[in-house]
């Protein structure tokens, strides 16, 4: 007989997160079945070891086939829109994706083998925090995308008792970076992360830096964040679905390195690797918060963890070779 014990499912696989934690696990020998409708996801981030479910989670029928169907005992659910000024002004449009979605899996997961569901929440759920957060840090969400979160964190703690599976909700602080493998990185542009700006600008001659407002009460004046490099977070995911499906408890994990970098930190460290950068001042995006970053106890002390990859220079070198590496591939220089 078959071992189904390392079938999982990838909602959102075909994205950037996703495209990392399914490189991991195949390589570890998992048995990986994503599961994407490609919004912002790409086929050419799916790996050719996964097999692909094009469907959306809104989609029940299909969903709850899928789930039959491969076996699933173990589901990684990362499908959400993301973009949290987009989120501000269709709020509609992120509640049924994101809530409406997430419930919609859960109710797809009654009645099938799935005993472990690793949830993607975000560290935009503590809302606006003065230094460093623990995981015991009162929810206040202050942008719609962050209440999506929020709700759908409930969701899943709630339908845990009812389908009686093990969980683990991770709240990711800001990820960057690109796998060592060369072959997947962050593709999407639409979602406004720092680092991927900075990364496609890193290609052009005259590099153009967009910073969102500077007069938020930092040390500089600009938003302060924690980078934690993809492949870490892959890293992550995958000792943290081996634990919960041995140990049986939930645990909820902030995912950061514990520092914080402003955005012109971060500048001050590109400068030094790309020449020729001019920055624009403009307004605050809104949703945007002014400062956090994680406290790391409670992940390294459960996972008995240490990050690989928590250098920020590496970090933006490892997401601006992606970058060049997509340029030559859209100018036909190469191959994917
Ligand atoms: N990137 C970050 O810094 C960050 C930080 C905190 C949390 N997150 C969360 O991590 C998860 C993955 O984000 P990412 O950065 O890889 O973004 P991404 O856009 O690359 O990945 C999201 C994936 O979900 C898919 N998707 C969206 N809606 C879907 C639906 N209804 N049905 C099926 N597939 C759907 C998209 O096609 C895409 O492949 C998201 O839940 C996001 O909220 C990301």
């Amino acid at each position: 007989m078959k071992n189904t014990n390392l079938n999982v499912l990838i909602t959102g696989g075909a994205g950037y997160i996703g495209s990392h934690v399914s490189e991991l696990l195949i390589n570890k020998n998992w048995k990986v079945f994503i599961y994407d409708n490609l919004v912002t996801g790409y086929e050419k981030l799916i790996n050719k070891k996964a097999k692909f479910i094009k469907g959306d989670i809104k989609d029940f029928k299909k969903l709850s086939q899928t789930i039959k169907d491969y076996n699933i005992i173990s589901v990684i659910h990362l499908a959400a829109y993301l973009n949290i000024s987009e989120a501000e002004k269709k709020k509609r449009k992120y509640f049924v994706n994101n809530v409406g979605g997430t419930l919609n899996l859960l109710k797809a997961c009654k009645n099938s083998f799935v005993k472990n569901l690793v949830f993607s929440s975000s560290c935009s759920v503590y809302g606006n925090a003065e230094g460093s957060v623990n995981e015991k840090q009162k929810l206040k969400p202050k942008s719609y995308y962050a209440f999506t979160k929020f709700k759908s964190e409930n969701l899943i703690k709630k339908y845990s008792k009812i389908n009686k599976y093990n969980y683990a909700i991770l709240r990711y602080f800001n990820v960057a970076g690109a796998s060592m493998s060369g072959k997947i990185g962050e593709i999407e542009t639409s979602h406004g992360h720092l680092v991927k700006n900075l990364s496609i600008q890193a290609t052009k001659k005259k590099p153009l830096i967009n910073i969102y407002g500077n007069n938020y009460k930092t040390k500089d004046g600009t938003c302060i964040r924690d980078y934690i490099h993809v492949s870490d977070l892959a890293d992550i995911h995958m000792k943290v679905l081996k634990k919960i499906s041995e140990e049986k408890n939930p645990i909820i994990l902030n995912c950061g390195y514990g520092k914080g970098y402003s955005v012109l930190d971060i500048i001050k460290i590109f400068k030094k690797i790309v020449k020729n950068v001019e920055i624009i001042y403009l307004n605050r995006r809104p949703g945007d918060v002014a400062k956090i970053y994680s406290n790391t106890y409670k992940l390294k002390k459960y996972l008995n963890w240490k990050p690989k990859f928590n250098n920020i220079k590496y970090i933006l070198i490892s997401a601006i070779n992606w970058e060049k590496k997509l340029l030559k591939i859209k100018k036909k220089k190469i191959k994917y």
